[in-house]
């Protein structure tokens, strides 16, 4: 449908998690008017939910260097180490300017940062909040600092107070973003939205912006059991393919080893059951009680992530049993209350008690490594199109991310980018410009899928492209996902309309849309390689496949 209102903005940024938040601070500080829209409300998102820490060569005898070492190595053989090199440099001053903007970290008793460790690094570097609360409190923070930057959007959009564009952070919430709009040169000029009940701005409409800055997150609800929230539909990726822009990696999606795990069946988002853990000196143990990880890899428990998942699907295979165990209860009642506390809450509550009894865990879907691709200041390859956060690709992932440099990855790219639409907006003067939209009326309309197409595609991936994959698996999951596609577009060609277009249909077409890629992708790559795991091509093939897999579609075609 047309967008029913309109209003102007230097940049829009889609998403409120770290990213998002973190390139909209610094937008405003750069003198931008600047918009926040986000799917749900400015806290919700992954952000709020990521435990272990965020990781920074900041402790003492830790360098830049030895990150990105750790890194490299997680990232089996496709990370851009140019793109690892700045991730790695300007984090830990990254994490300075959070710590400035309000975060407050745990520190050490005495002084400092209190660093913990996870899978992968070879040292202490992961700083936390709250013990296991590190996502929350960064999203506190934030939050409060875009609400102190706030502007009225009702006031700007009536014209109130100059009603021009000036320095300031205007938010919408319960805001979808539909697709990306672009003036007659096929650059960005903005986006349209579908906002439920937020005054004014209701119903279908578009913020026209010359800078659009997509931080949606991830896509874990592609998968049955994932420790993402409902909102991780992969919406910015499903618009920058419909937009055109190019996505990569996208087969990589990594799965978290330990989930508490809820019975075979379980649906939706499952409670993390944090690296930090291990950090801290649990062990994962077999039905048995046998440690199995010891042997596997010279860090054990604390391998890379990959490593530790198949570890773990390994044993439960060899073993027949659903789940693995963390066992934890040497740490005691104090330190599982003091460090733990999130943790020991959620498994409280479902009835387990890791202070006297091992803790039941299994692999769920947890990050997208791949997503939209861009260079190393966040453009994506639309004119005036960014991405940060987990739904960017930047290359410092590779085929596995290291743990806890996923917060650091949209502090450092979500500055950056700010640094550049500030750059190119003030410096080529295109401040003055207002973007003007052009409509494609020979674009075919996007079939949307009905809201129970979700569960549907869900359960075709989980079996077909979850943690273990296989040329069969992943034709039969293409088949079915291919057949749900052509049902929408068989029901738009005869009644002229699908679904009922609202959040619900758009996220299970969005679903659908990166489902479709993500196993494009996964058959195509025919070897395993960091957290792909082909069972019918067990190795990695550096001869063939040390590259990625890049799709754009054509926006003139379904
Ligand atoms: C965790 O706390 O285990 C999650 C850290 C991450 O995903 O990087």
């Amino acid at each position: 449908p047309a967008p029913g209102w309109s209003i102007p903005a230097d940049v829009v940024v889609v998403g409120s998690g770290v990213a998002g938040l973190t390139a909209a601070l610094r937008c405003e500080a750069a003198g931008l008017d600047t918009v926040v829209v986000t799917k749900a409300r400015l806290d919700d998102g992954s952000t709020r939910w990521a435990q272990g820490g965020i990781a920074a060569a900041l402790g003492e005898g830790d360098t830049p260097e030895q990150h990105l070492d750790d890194t490299l190595v997680a990232g089996a053989g496709l990370c851009d180490e140019e793109a690892v090199r700045i991730l790695v440099t300007e984090g830990p001053d990254a994490v300075r300017r959070l710590i400035d903007t309000g975060a407050r970290f745990d520190e050490a008793a005495g002084g400092g940062l209190e660093l913990t460790r996870e899978g992968g690094h070879h040292r202490r570097r992961i700083a936390h909040a709250g013990g296991d609360a590190t996502g929350a409190e960064i999203s506190r923070a934030l939050v409060a600092a875009v609400r102190a930057a706030g502007r009225d959007a009702r006031e700007a959009s009536a014209g109130k107070g100059g009603g021009g564009r000036r320095a300031g952070i205007r938010t919408i919430e319960n805001a979808l973003v539909l697709d990306l709009l672009t003036d007659a040169d096929g650059r960005t000029a903005g986006v349209t939205l579908h906002v439920m009940g937020e005054g004014r701005h209701d119903g279908v409409g578009a913020v026209h912006a010359p800078a659009v800055v997509l931080a949606t997150g991830g896509m874990g609800q592609v998968f049955s059991a994932t420790t993402n929230p409902a909102v991780s539909t992969g919406d910015g990726v499903a618009l920058a393919l419909r937009a055109g822009a190019e996505v990569s990696d996208l087969e990589f999606v990594q799965f978290h080893p330990t989930v508490l795990f809820l019975g075979p069946d379980a649906e939706g988002q499952q409670p993390l059951v944090s690296e930090a853990v291990r950090g801290e000196g649990a062990h994962l143990v077999d039905a048995d009680g046998v440690r199995f990880m010891q042997g596997q890899h010279e860090l054990a428990e604390l391998a890379p992530r990959d490593i530790v998942a198949k570890g773990i699907m390994r044993r439960m295979r060899e073993q027949g049993a659903e789940h693995m165990y963390l066992d934890a209860r040497h740490f005691g009642a104090a330190m599982w209350e003091h460090r733990f506390p999130t943790i020991l809450a959620a498994c409280r509550a479902h009835g387990i008690d890791p202070v006297t009894e091992p803790v039941p865990v299994a692999p769920a879907a947890h990050y997208a490594s791949g997503g939209v691709r861009t260079d190393s200041h966040g453009r994506t390859t639309v004119p005036g199109l960014y991405a940060c956060g987990e739904v960017a690709c930047t290359g410092v992932h590779g085929a596995n991310r290291l743990a806890s440099n996923s917060l650091l990855e949209g502090l450092v790219y979500a500055e950056r980018i700010a640094a550049d639409i500030a750059a190119s907006l003030t410096g080529n003067g295109l401040r003055a410009r207002v973007p003007e939209p052009v409509e494609h009326p020979g674009r075919p309309a996007h079939p949307l899928l009905a809201p129970e197409a979700r569960l549907t595609i869900q359960r075709i991936m989980t079996r077909g492209a979850g943690v273990l994959r296989s040329a069969d698996s992943l034709v039969r999951a293409a088949d079915r996902l291919e057949q749900l596609h052509a049902d929408a577009l068989d029901a738009l060609a005869e009644n002229g309309k699908t679904a009922e277009p609202g959040v619900d249909t758009w996220e299970a077409t969005n679903l659908l849309c990166v489902a479709r890629v993500l196993v494009a992708a996964a058959r195509l790559r025919e070897e395993t390689r960091g957290c792909h795991w082909r069972e019918d091509r067990p190795d990695r093939d550096d001869t063939a496949w040390r590259r990625h897999i890049v799709v754009s579609l054509n926006p003139d075609r379904t």
